[in-house]
């Protein structure tokens, strides 16, 4: 029987995660198909149940309901309970288990672009917003301890590294202490909105100052090249845009839904391709 996949979010017409996924099944002869539902919040536990009953296979969850989810399943793995966000759900023996492949999607992006071992980067996060928190615990559970973060909002900051459940040497910034000691870090990742379409020649900090060759990655794939990034390149380090982290996530969760590894270059060309103005 067809397998059904699907992504729930409120909005959801804008998500680029059918076309990834529905090429994906297409070209790898995978008998399935993946919709966008538009679900509001009074409507999640229903909907919810219904995707049960009615055999749904998995499905992606999106803003702004990622955290809400969680009580509503059946079973949650550890790193998603900490981060405390679900962005992928599988049935598994009829169950329905929250994962988390934001953080971990990322982290297989570093791996992938830059270097497998990153135990011993010196790692610095802009934002402590909600990408960043997946992506702070996850580089904690997978043994990279030596990771500070910047905020507008330091206490905000603060408050993650103090709730964090794993090992960790971190120290909570403002985003001019983060500038200051800017070239002591190999590995440095932007998660904020700043500098995102319209607002394309702001940047959150400078990087004057940054050791070349360093690792620098932007959240944001609209514009592919953020002002950030355009700094981090001029300063001569290897720069990663936010195609990697939403192209990651979503092969992983593909990967847990059919057991099938799809092809991470196709899919980062489908939404390219989409991203270039063709309609999806
Ligand atoms: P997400 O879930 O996408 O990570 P979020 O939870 O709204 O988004 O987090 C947004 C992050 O961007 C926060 O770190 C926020 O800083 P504050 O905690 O101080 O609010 C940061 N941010 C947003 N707009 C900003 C701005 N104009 N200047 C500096 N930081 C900003």
């Amino acid at each position: 029987m067809k397998k059904l996949f699907g992504v729930i979010g409120d909005p959801i017409s804008h998500s680029l995660s059918p076309v990834m996924h529905n090429r994906e099944l297409n070209e790898l002869g995978i008998d399935a198909y993946y919709h966008p539902f538009h679900i509001k919040g009074e409507d999640l536990k229903t909907a919810v149940e219904g995707m049960k009953v009615m055999g749904m296979n998995g499905f992606n969850i999106t803003i702004p309901h990622k955290t809400a989810i969680i009580p509503l399943l059946d079973k949650v793995d550890p790193l998603a309970e900490a981060i405390g966000a679900v962005n992928t759900v599988v049935r598994e023996n009829g169950l329905f288990v929250g994962y988390n492949t934001d953080g971990e999607g990322f982290v297989a992006s570093l791996k992938e672009d830059w270097k497998d071992d990153l135990s011993g980067e010196k790692t610095l996060i802009v934002g402590a917003g909600g990408a960043a928190k997946a992506i702070y615990y996850t580089l904690l559970s997978k043994g990279v301890h030596q990771v500070d973060i910047a905020n507008r909002t330091v206490q905000t900051a603060k408050n993650l590294i103090e709730n964090q459940p794993y090992q960790a040497d971190s120290q909570a910034l403002s985003l001019k202490e983060a500038e200051a000691s800017i070239g002591k870090y190999s590995l440095i990742i932007q998660t904020t909105s700043i500098g995102m379409e319209p607002d394309i020649y702001s940047s959150p900090i400078s990087l004057q100052g940054l050791t070349p060759g360093a690792f620098v990655s932007d959240i944001i794939y609209n514009p592919g090249e953020t002002q950030f990034l355009k700094e981090a390149a001029r300063y001569g380090a290897t720069t990663q845009n936010g195609l990697a982290m939403l192209v990651y996530q979503g092969a992983l969760a593909f990967e847990k839904w059919t057991n099938t590894k799809p092809n991470v270059t196709r899919m980062k060309e489908t939404i390219q391709h989409c991203l270039g103005g063709t309609s999806c």
